[in-house]
């Protein structure tokens, strides 16, 4: 009650306290838990993130083992599950299958447990991080009709997830160790990212007391389109455009400036960054040493700098601040790795789940905590009369 104010698109309006991850947007820094994210590109790795983010420190040697193999302990998913990637439709997008394979897993763990129970909360954030990585390979098996693959605890996080993505299951499955540590460190720079739209989404969905699977597979579906998570598969969709266009950056930026195509240079432009997105930073070089080390050189590479170098230097841009956001050049290196671009933003949903569990367990444990319930401002008709069906 009291006067409502309207902010469309929750602009200028805090949703929470939280203690996880500090952007300046203007100065262009991203910290988790204090700790910079280029040190944490380049110096953690992603299950050491993930803990830091969902317990606040970072883990001591055997805290990180323990969390390690607990994890490794829940990789396989259930053999009635299994089963539910037969019946979707080969061409279903993998993010959709993602999102119906999180909520599936509520069918299977939480029966009339308290979601809120403290042991239920640590098992099922347990169970999603081993169990997203099984989800999204499957997802990917199935686009393609191939076998899936068992999950092999042999192997690290990301080198198990590569293996069951790429492997078949009669031919041994060699890691490149260059390919997996550059995944590694793009999951630890999209682990988490404050109140974005796919984590107020779960804060939302858990703030009715629904359980953790729940709310995010809501996030799932949140990260799906193409204003958030989706824009790095419509980044490359938009350089493979221009580069079967002839490669004419030059009118391709006219035509968004333009606006008469409704078109936007996907991966520019950010709500909270005013200034060079962080991560974009490390995404840029991280890009154009892989495709170095790989040996492939990709045309699309040329254009994205072509692409930034204009966009960066026209008023259009400088004017409204818009930079390269990490969607920018995400896209080049999982396709250097052999990802096809439907993939991509599942790849981000992977990247992004530690966030999204510290954020739930953070909403839970706050004695502040309501559910969410926005007010609005009414448009619509003043009261009348009702009418009956022939008078109308
Ligand atoms: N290309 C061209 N113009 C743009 C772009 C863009 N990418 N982004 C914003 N603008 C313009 C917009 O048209 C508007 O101009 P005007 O003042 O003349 O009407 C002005 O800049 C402000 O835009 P806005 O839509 O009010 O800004 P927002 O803060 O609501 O939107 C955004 C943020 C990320 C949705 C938007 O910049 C965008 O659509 N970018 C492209 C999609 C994208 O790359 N998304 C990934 C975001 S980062 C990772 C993630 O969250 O998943």
């Amino acid at each position: 009650t009291g006067k409502v104010t309207l902010d469309t698109g929750f602009v200028n309006t805090a949703s929470c306290t939280s203690a996880i991850t500090y952007i300046d947007g203007d100065a262009g820094i991203l910290r988790y838990r204090g700790y910079p994210i280029e040190q944490l590109a380049e110096k953690s790795s992603f299950l050491e993130v993930a803990y830091l983010l969902i317990h606040g420190e970072l883990p001591a040697e055997a805290e990180l083992n323990e969390f390690t193999d607990s994890i490794k302990e829940h990789t396989l998913i259930r053999e009635e599950m299994r089963r539910f990637f037969d019946g979707f439709p080969r061409d279903a997008h993998p993010m959709a299958v993602l999102s119906s394979g999180v909520s599936a897993l509520s069918t299977f763990y939480q029966d009339a447990l308290d979601p809120f129970d403290q042991d239920q909360v640590e098992i099922s954030t347990v169970r999603l991080l081993a169990k997203l990585p099984t989800i999204a390979a499957h997802s990917y098996k199935n686009s393609i009709g191939h076998p899936t693959l068992y999950p092999d605890n042999s192997l690290s996080y990301v080198e198990n997830f590569l293996r069951m993505t790429f492997g078949l299951p009669t031919t041994p499955y060699e890691i490149d160790p260059v390919q997996a540590k550059v995944l590694d460190m793009l999951f630890v720079l999209h682990a988490d990212h404050e109140q974005n739209c796919s984590t107020s989404t779960v804060r939302l969905v858990g703030s009715s007391q629904a359980n953790l699977f729940a709310s995010v597979s809501a996030g799932v579906n949140a990260l799906f389109g193409p204003l958030h998570g989706g824009a790095n598969e419509a980044v490359l969709t938009m350089l493979n455009r221009i580069n079967a266009d002839g490669g004419d950056v030059n009118a391709f930026v006219r035509a968004v400036k333009d606006k008469s195509a409704g078109t936007r240079l996907m991966g520019f432009g950010h709500r909270v960054y005013r200034n060079y997105d962080p991560r974009a930073a490390i995404v840029k070089n991280a890009a154009r040493d892989v495709l170095e080390q790989m040996h492939r050189a990709d045309p699309l590479l040329d254009i994205a700098m072509q692409l930034e170098e204009i966009a960066l230097s026209d008023d259009y841009f400088v004017e409204r601040k818009l930079y390269p956001n990490v969607d920018f050049y995400t896209g080049l290196i999982y396709k250097a790795m052999g990802f096809p671009t439907r993939m991509f933003t599942v790849l981000f949903a992977l990247g992004r789940l530690p966030g999204w569990i510290a954020q739930w367990r953070e909403m839970i444990n706050d004695p502040a905590t309501k559910i969410g319930r926005p007010r609005q401002v009414y448009t619509g008709a003043t009261e009348r009369e009702y009418l009956p069906l022939e008078k109308r």
